[in-house]
């Protein structure tokens, strides 16, 4: 019997697999297609302390080897989302991780506050500090180590782990990474989308309403594997959560592979929910093939 639990630093998970973050509604969208109370964790869209209604449509585009997104952080803040959308979930069975974000440290603080009495099945807090797609706000927090900071020591009253997410878009990832880990971060959740821009081809008009978007999908698997390698050779104890074009078996073992504990499934979600389902076996099956005992047992198997 493979093992194929994982453990993303104090947090346990049934299976290295959760959805990533923005891709699954609210979960429990995706139950008729997997047995919720078998992946790792639900991860929720990002949720700010008030409702937020999100850029102008469309949203979503897809492009060669991935997909633009600039969906604004939609979503009807963490109290709505607690008393109206969590019960739902919580009866699938799922363990939940969720999603915070704000447009000030004093945001993050008051959603993390929010969360002190969420049932134990929200079993950690990502605290997104790498959203590309919002703006007068003077850039991407996860840009800023000090600010990041900042932002991870204000959210310490969820009262359960955090895992900040972090943004591919600079070359200081490693950085920021010790920043929030110093600050409070229990875990690293990389890597967020890139900056990218999509024009119509015949009205040369962006294809999103809000002009540019993130880049997502198989396109930025090589940048998340080369940031979870680099910032697991600069915080070798840091547990890392890896996230970033995985749609196959073999994509979700690279990330652990280079040292990330779990990983994230995003874009191809809406491609077919049921990869879920085919990862997290998949993992199961190919450990048992390499004669290993527990799927866990992949994190920092790479050659490098
Ligand atoms: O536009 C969005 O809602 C994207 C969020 C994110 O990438 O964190």
């Amino acid at each position: 019997m493979i093992d194929p639990s994982v453990t993303v630093g104090s947090v346990r998970l049934r299976s290295a697999v959760m959805t990533a973050s923005g891709t699954a509604g609210y979960g429990s969208e995706f139950a008729p297609y997997v047995d919720l109370a078998t992946i790792g964790a639900v991860v929720t869209k990002s949720l700010a302390p008030y409702d937020w209604p999100g850029n102008p449509a469309p949203r979503l585009h897809p492009v060669h080897s991935g997909m633009m997104n600039s969906v604004g952080l939609q979503g009807p803040g963490v109290d709505a989302w607690l008393t109206r959308a969590l019960p739902g979930l919580l009866d699938t069975g799922a363990d939940v991780v969720c999603s915070i974000w704000g447009r000030s440290v004093e945001d993050y603080r008051r959603a993390a506050e929010m969360l002190s009495d969420a049932p134990n099945s929200v079993v950690a807090v990502e605290v997104n500090l790498s959203c590309p797609n919002l703006e007068g706000r003077g850039g991407i927090f996860a840009h800023d180590a000090d600010l990041s900071a900042e932002v991870l020591a204000a959210t310490e009253a969820c009262g359960r782990p955090r895992w900040a997410k972090l943004s591919p878009n600079t070359d200081r990832i490693a950085e920021v990474a010790r920043a929030v880990t110093q600050a409070g971060a229990e875990a690293l959740t990389l890597v967020n989308t890139l900056l990218g821009l999509a024009l119509d081809p015949e009205t040369l008009r962006p294809t999103l309403g809000n002009g540019g978007g993130g880049l997502s999908g198989p396109a930025i698997h090589p940048i998340a594997v080369r940031a979870v390698a680099d910032v697991r050779n600069a915080l070798p104890d840091t547990p890392i959560v890896g996230v970033g074009g995985v749609a196959t078996t073999a994509d979700a073992i690279e990330l652990m592979a280079v040292g990330a504990s779990a990983v994230q499934i995003g874009t191809a979600l809406f491609a077919d929910p049921r990869v879920l389902a085919r990862v997290r076996d998949g993992l199961v099956t190919e450990a048992a093939r390499r004669g290993l005992g527990s799927v866990a047992e992949f994190t920092g198997l790479a050659a490098l």
